[in-house]
């Protein structure tokens, strides 16, 4: 019974499966509707906190989950983060599980006691934190209904940390999707900034697009132009059969296992008939088989166009965009991983992109809290010359 409402949990958190062929790879062409006005100054406040948010890591499975899923993290962790060479952690945090009925939506302050032990510490072991709002489901189904609880969350997270350092950024929502599109969060955003404003003028506040933070929908995303300390946080999961193999909450489409980065691999992969692959997952591990890693749907050309395409974008509208989650879960042969992680991590630099890896010690760790050290090879890979 158990696993099947942890099974039920994590196909409600399913992300679909990303197209994996090479986007934006054309010259840029901004599309966004004439009301997202391009900005000129790159010394914004927005441009100068990006700086302080380079290189991070996600402090995944841990205080978003709905129930313990295992993630344990100590106050000496975070100085064995910022020694491995992160600058700033991503707190993904599920407040609307901690919080008494409408319309005040009270944050129950043990939670907040929560929240607060990770950024003290944090910002002990000099560490930049962003803290967001993950998993809000209920917002995805239903965003207009959802927005007083919203409002409401933002207010008090707001009020609470205040007073606390410009190190310290908020994120809005993580991952938009559903009804929750582009499109329909814009205004949502533009009434949470309004409002995060009151308490927080200076502070840098982070905004994704919808569709999962899709590169793709930041054509579709409006922000008020008159408020220069907002960052874009997308995310890339590309090549996403490649990434989650294995990954019980993405349905389907993600079954096959054995998928090598790059391919294609010495020995052709042969899918067990018995998963009944969709045409579209059978004619993937064909490509997969047999296209040069150029052109190989697991290789960096799934992700190469896309980053360029944010980093393309950042330029243009002088927003700064920073690659929020991105990373292999432990279902890949750890080769695979290190080359992955190593691949992309080159191609966020190449684009000039912040980035926060997924994640510190969860399904996709960078950290092996039983050796106490980095997983073997992430560290050359995310920080090796
Ligand atoms: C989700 C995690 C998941 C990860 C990779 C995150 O946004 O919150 O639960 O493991 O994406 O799919």
């Amino acid at each position: 019974m158990k696993l099947f409402i942890l099974l039920l949990t994590f196909c409600a958190l399913c992300r679909p499966c990303e197209i994996s062929v090479a986007a934006g790879t054309n010259a840029f062409v901004p599309a966004n509707p004439p009301e997202m006005k391009p900005l000129t100054d790159r010394t914004s406040p927005a441009h100068r906190t990006a700086r302080l948010f380079q290189h991070g890591v996600n402090l995944g499975n841990y205080l978003e989950a709905p129930s313990d899923w295992g993630v344990r993290v100590s106050a000496g962790e975070f100085d064995q983060m910022h020694a491995e060479g992160f600058d700033h952690i991503r707190v993904p945090v599920g407040w609307h599980r901690h919080t008494g009925p409408g319309p005040d939506f009270i944050i129950s302050p043990d939670f907040f006691g929560q929240v607060d032990f990770v950024v003290t510490n944090a910002f002990a072991s000099h560490l930049a934190v962003l803290v967001n709002l993950h998993h809000f489901g209920e917002f995805d189904t239903n965003p207009v209904e959802s927005t007083d609880r919203l409002l409401a969350l933002w207010r008090q997270i707001a009020a609470h940390y205040a007073k606390f350092p410009p190190t310290l950024a908020f994120e809005l929502l993580n991952e938009p999707h559903d009804h929750a599109t582009t499109t329909v969060v814009n205004p949502i955003y533009a009434r949470v900034l309004t409002d995060i404003r009151q308490t927080n003028p200076n502070r840098t506040l982070f905004v994704e697009p919808g569709n999962w933070g899709n590169i793709d929908e930041l054509k579709n995303l409006v922000l008020p132009a008159a408020d220069d300390n907002l960052i874009v946080s997308v995310h890339c999961y590309e090549p996403f059969r490649f990434t989650h193999q294995g990954a019980g909450w993405s349905g389907p489409d993600v079954k096959v296992q054995g998928i090598q980065f790059p391919g294609p691999p010495a020995t052709p992969l042969v899918p067990d008939p018995a998963l009944k692959l969709n045409p579209w997952v059978a004619e993937w591990i064909q490509n997969y088989n047999t296209l040069p890693t150029e052109k190989n749907p697991s290789s960096p050309a799934a992700f190469t166009g896309r980053l360029k395409l944010a980093h393309e974008w950042s330029e243009h509208y002088g927003r700064p965009v920073h690659v929020g989650e991105f990373g292999c879960y432990t279902k890949a042969d750890p080769e695979s991983r290190v080359r992955f992680y190593a691949a992309i991590r080159r191609t966020l630099e190449e684009q000039k992109l912040g980035w926060a890896v997924w994640d510190w010690s969860g399904s996709f760790r960078y950290w092996d809290k039983r050796k106490n050290e980095p997983v073997s090879g992430m560290r050359e890979a995310l920080f090796g010359k």
